[in-house]
């Protein structure tokens, strides 16, 4: 039998993830498992209104609640100036209410006590005396002359429009238009969903009295970044706040904004001189923290009779709540919606977006998506399904007809995007091969004679991750770059401390696979740091899937410099020139003799050991890394439906999905992360709904009202790779963590017009329900 050689872990090998050592055995360090000698916790007081003035606060009975060490309200943070906040995206947000409240589920005032209980009990003990007003409860209502103002604290701001956004060239679209052989037009709504991880947002705030040291244990994606923003809203000199974000059990853009509890557990424990501990819970996870999309899209592509597109138009309303907090790139208001001509050859296109507040928690987070770019390729992938149907064409046909090609990379879309490099007919005819898409196309012919209903949905996203580049990308001013720091120590083990922070995507397996590739050291002697502010370089943290594409980047870019110097060491061991030394997994030699060599474990030695006259001890760098571009993966998705006419149902049968995320680091991760945003893309297609009701209660405040997939609901995937390297990418590696999502609830979506649209249904918006498929098909007489 032969003997299997153990992978070491260089670039391309499915290594298991180092980290789930510990998840599996319940050995990780959540925040809830941080427990610091008499810390206190803190319980909120939330509006039970969406829309009312405050008259007045009585805390007497919480505070004497036995246990109850103070009670915070915003008058009292007003004394601080600490009422209010500024958000990622420069709005100001409430930190506890003082006026009014704005959404359902704000936060009016907090307890904290020695018991979590007994906070909680007391909060709700406090007596707030509402004066209720009319609640808004979506933009176009919002955006009505008289509408109730819902920032009328903001000076200047006269009615609820955030902001107006334009992209692309609206004179030449407008020209592509007129000479279009013919318009089709699709309004579909994106709603509001939210990104729901295993564990909810938290923090534990230990300000040292004596020292004036704050160390914050916290669930954030972007550690530094909030370091930064404490410094400026707390006032607290930067060197002395220390953030830690331990083990994260999930993000998906949810601990990216940094939220009111976080600010009062914190200015609490400044005022106590006590550690104060604050979790969330379900419900108010899912009330009050960062919700995605509700985006209001209206497109309509101008194409030639024989399917070629010309141009495109794009209007655009947002729902962002009642503060604008999600992160924005400061030049981009509506993000990177305008990657909306997705993965076609489109010579025009203009893109015009526009704002709103409304009396729901904030909005628009990128739950695992790029800035908005879920809701561009779900509009772009849906209007060419509608395209399709209506010019009677294979949506594959319209497709490959208008694909960018292979030839043409880089390639400036209209909307000012330079997609890297790219092959979508390679991806797609993997895809439709995998599928045996003719074969069912013939099966779907046969069925619909009989009546019966079955869907084949297509949709070959493209999206764009990765930013910076720092000259146009920026948080909050913050320019978008990332950091590695990498120390080999004598023995030849390692340790490498990242800017970016995981929330469950395997980042210690497979940065270390990259340092292995670059300088051999097995990825077992490698050791990956996150989340410490005053452990690791500063960087601006894992969302947007930018991780590999920057920090995955400065990695192989520092693991690059090191290199550089052990060959100079080499050299010296082997009374050669450094010019001579050749470098081949982990092995230095002199050119032409590569029998007579040293390994990687030799020169870190003699790094501290032997070195040539004047070179510096050690072997140890830092690289901050501000990439060129964005990374531009994409992939073509396949899914079949079978629809029961008489309830509706729809049954997944088949999902085949062909990823091209450039070079993979580690495939079976890729793969994981794919399951799961597919798993997610099925959740927001069929099954999530956060709505509202007039008065803007939120309905989907729980895991029986918010529905996600289980694993009983969850159609088996089939997967397919191509690969299409980043040419400006050290290591040709593209980010991956949010394909899925972004790009499969279109093909799931599609799939079901497929369906139905010979019936003459153009459109079910999200979350396709059986009741709506149902009633759709009542309306054209076909259910049964
Ligand atoms: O920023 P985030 O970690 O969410 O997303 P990502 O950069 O797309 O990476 C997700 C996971 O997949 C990480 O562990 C990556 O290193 C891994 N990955 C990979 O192995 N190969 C790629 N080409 C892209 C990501």
């Amino acid at each position: 039998m032969a003997v299997e050689t153990p992978l070491k872990g260089n670039i391309g090998d499915s290594i298991k993830r180092k980290e789930d050592d510990r998840f599996i055995r319940g050995k990780g360090n959540y925040l809830d498992d941080v427990n610091l000698p008499g810390m206190l916790h803190m319980a909120i007081n939330r509006s039970p209104f969406a829309h009312a003035r405050i008259k007045s606060i009585n805390t007497a009975a919480a505070q004497a609640v036995p246990g109850v060490v103070a009670v915070v309200t915003g008058e009292l943070l007003a004394q601080h100036k600490l009422a209010w906040m500024p958000t990622l995206s420069g709005d100001t947000q409430a930190v506890l209410a003082t006026d009014k409240v704005r959404f359902q589920g704000q936060e009016v005032a907090c307890v904290i006590a020695n018991d979590p209980y007994v906070a909680r009990d007391a909060a709700a003990l406090i007596e707030v005396d509402y004066d209720v007003l009319q609640a808004v409860v979506n933009p176009q209502q919002a955006l009505k002359p008289g509408a109730p103002l819902i920032r009328d604290e903001k000076e200047g701001q006269k009615d609820n429009h955030i902001y107006h956004w334009e992209a692309g060239d609206k004179a030449k679209t407008d020209e592509a238009f007129s000479k279009a052989d013919r318009v089709v037009k699709l309004d579909t709504f994106y709603p509001r969903c939210h990104p729901s991880p295993l564990e909810t947002c938290g923090i534990v705030a230990d300000v040292n009295p004596a020292t004036g040291h704050a160390t914050l244990w916290m669930t954030s994606q972007a550690p530094h970044a909030h370091r930064t923003l404490f410094a400026i809203v707390a006032g607290l000199p930067e060197q002395n706040i220390r953030i830690i974000s331990p083990d994260i059990g999930g993000g998906f853009g949810n601990k990216v904004p940094i939220y009111p509890g976080y600010v009062v557990a914190t200015a609490a424990s400044l005022l106590i001189g006590k550690p104060v501990k604050w979790v969330e819970d379900r419900s108010e996870n899912l009330i009050s923290t960062g919700f995605a999309r509700d985006y209001y899209m209206s497109g309509e592509l101008a194409l030639r009779n024989d399917g070629r597109m010309l141009g495109l138009r794009v209007k655009m309303l947002s729902d962002n709540g009642a503060f604008y907090a999600d992160a924005q790139p400061t030049k981009f208001r509506a993000g990177l919606f305008h990657i909306v001509t997705g993965s076609y050859d489109l010579p025009a296109a203009h893109v015009e977006t526009d704002g709103a507040y409304t009396n729901k928690a904030p909005g628009g987070v990128a739950y695992r998506c790029s800035f908005r770019v879920t809701e561009a390729s779900y509009l772009i992938e849906r209007l060419v399904e509608s395209a399709a149907l209506e010019m009677k064409m294979d949506p594959t046909e319209i497709r490959l007809k208008n694909f960018i090609q292979p030839e043409q990379f880089p390639y400036m879309s209209a909307t000012g995007f330079e997609y890297d490099s790219g092959n979508y007919p390679k991806a797609m005819q993997v895809a439709l091969d995998k599928l045996g898409y003719k074969e069912l196309r013939k099966e779907q012919a046969e069925k619909r004679k009989k009546g019966e209903l079955m869907g084949i949905g297509v949709a070959s996203f493209t999206e764009v991750v990765g930013a910076g580049p720092g000259k146009h990308y920026d948080i909050a001013g913050l320019r978008m770059f990332d950091s590695a720091e990498l120390r080999v120590h004598p023995t030849g083990k390692a340790i490498l401390k990242l800017g970016v922070k995981s929330q469950g995507q395997g980042h210690e397996t497979t940065f270390a696979q990259i340092v292995t590739e670059e300088l051999g050291i097995p990825a077992a002697d490698i050791e990956v740091q996150e989340g410490d502010t005053d452990n690791t370089p500063y960087g601006l943290g894992t969302y947007a899937s930018r991780s590999t594409p920057v920090g995955g980047a400065a990695t192989a870019m520092v693991s690059r410099k090191l290199r550089d110097k052990a060959k100079i060491i080499a050299a010296h061991l082997l009374e050669a020139s450094a010019a001579d030394i050749e470098f081949d997994h982990g092995k230095f030699f002199v050119r032409g003799s590569p029998s007579k060599s040293k390994t990687i474990q030799d020169v870190a030695f003699a790094a501290y050991t032997n070195l040539p006259d004047g070179l510096e001890a050690g072997l140890e760098g830092v690289t901050y890394y501000d990439p060129p571009n964005m990374t531009y993966p994409f992939g073509t998705y396949l899914v079949v439906v079978d629809i029961d006419r008489g309830t509706g149902q729809v049954k997944v049968r088949r999902m085949v999905a062909v990823d091209d995320c450039g070079v993979r680091i580690n495939p079976m991760v890729v793969e994981g992360q794919i399951h799961g945003g597919l798993t997610e893309g099925f959740g927001i297609a069929f099954m999530e709904l956060i709505t509202f009701d007039e008065e803007g209660n939120c309905i989907g405040s729980n895991f029986t009202d918010y529905l996600l997939p289980t694993s009983w609901e969850t159609p088996k995937f089939e997967m397919g790779e191509t690969v299409t390297p980043s040419p400006h990418h050290p290591i040709g590696a593209k980010g991956v963590g949010e394909s899925a999502t972004v790009g499969s609830p279109a093909a799931y979506v599609n799939a079901v017009i497929d369906a139905v649209g010979h019936l003459g249904i153009r459109n079910i918006d999200m979350p396709v329900t059986s009741d709506k498929v149902w009633a759709a098909l009542n309306e054209k007489g076909a259910a049964e």
